[in-house]
């Protein structure tokens, strides 16, 4: 198992062994992040996010101050040479100089494999398009673990925006390394695109469905998502689907008292807040692990841990 140097482009370059190996080492994280540590020192990481983000780029940057390290980067585009019209590899190539390793999040599909082919320091995808997020999936994991405290056996529904978010599609191919059972949970024009449900098909049993009412009193985890407006080709077909679905008290009646909720956040109305309070909600301990698994990452990747 080596980690040293290596792109995090898409989760299914890891194998279950490695997934674990970075879920513990996420777990020695937790009281370093209380204390901080110097294993960094001297490494600088480079966030480079074309499109918005709050706790990807935030928790990443944190994770490398944590460590020792220093970040340098941009989050608007309308600051950084590509306004000038400078090409998305001349900027890689630039920022290889700069850095130890490129933490990326663009609005294009691939782009983390193209940065990944020029750059000779390690890319970590961090959002590219509707394609992958393989760091949101490994923190996902370590907080079913940690809250389930078991992946396997688990009866896991992800429901919202299945064909345009990309934290789940990482989260569905992560999911195929263990013993689960998936709902898919969509309105029909958000289903999760074919190739991705037949390849997950192939290794664990998926089932997928409009609604939720009748699945929900077995269901362990509950992943909810928001509608990627952004990625919606036609606003009149988001306009459409806005709203088409909300988790609030009545939605969970029948569920499970230790059923719990996750979401990738930002969330825009698909979980009322009522929920908040409950003991079902989740999702705020799932941003916080954030930074553990990141620090995992960037330790594993530096070189720092082995
Ligand atoms: C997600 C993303 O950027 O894909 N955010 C995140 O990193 N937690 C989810 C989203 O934008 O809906």
């Amino acid at each position: 198992m080596e980690f040293h140097n290596r792109n995090i482009i898409s989760i299914q370059d890891f194998t279950k062994e490695e997934i674990n190996h970075i879920l513990k080492t996420s777990q020695t994280m937790e009281p370093i992040a209380s204390t901080g540590t110097d294993t960094l020192k001297g490494k600088i990481l480079a966030t480079l996010f074309f499109e918005p983000s709050t706790r990807t780029r935030l928790s990443f940057e944190a994770a490398m101050q944590k460590l020792g390290g220093t970040t340098i980067g941009f989050n608007d585009v309308e600051t950084a040479s590509t306004k000038k019209g400078e090409n998305f590899v001349d900027t890689i190539r630039t920022v290889e100089n700069y850095a130890d390793a490129i933490a990326l999040r663009h609005c294009l599909e691939g782009a983390a494999v193209v940065a990944a082919e020029y750059a000779k320091v390690p890319i970590i995808n961090s959002g590219t398009g509707a394609q992958e997020h393989p760091t949101q999936a490994l923190i996902d994991l370590y907080t079913i673990q940690k809250e389930k405290n078991q992946i396997d056996n688990l009866k896991i529904a992800i429901i919202g925006d299945l064909r345009y978010g990309r934290t789940v599609h990482s989260l569905t191919r992560a999911l195929t390394n263990y013993n689960v059972e998936l709902f898919l949970v969509s309105p029909e024009a958000l289903r999760i695109q074919e190739n991705i449900l037949k390849e997950t098909k192939s290794k664990i049993p998926v089932t997928e469905k409009q609604n939720l009412d009748e699945i929900i009193p077995n269901i362990d985890v509950l992943y909810v998502t928001r509608i990627q407006r952004e990625r919606f080709p036609d606003p009149a077909e988001y306009a459409k689907l806005k709203g088409a679905y909300r988790i609030d008290q009545k939605t969970l009646k029948t569920a499970k008292k230790d059923m719990i909720i996750l979401h990738p956040l930002p969330r825009v109305d698909e979980i009322a807040p009522e929920i908040d309070q409950t003991p079902h909600a989740r999702y705020f301990q799932q941003v916080g692990n954030g930074l553990f698994v990141r620090m995992a990452i960037l330790s594993l990747v530096l070189g720092a841990t082995k």
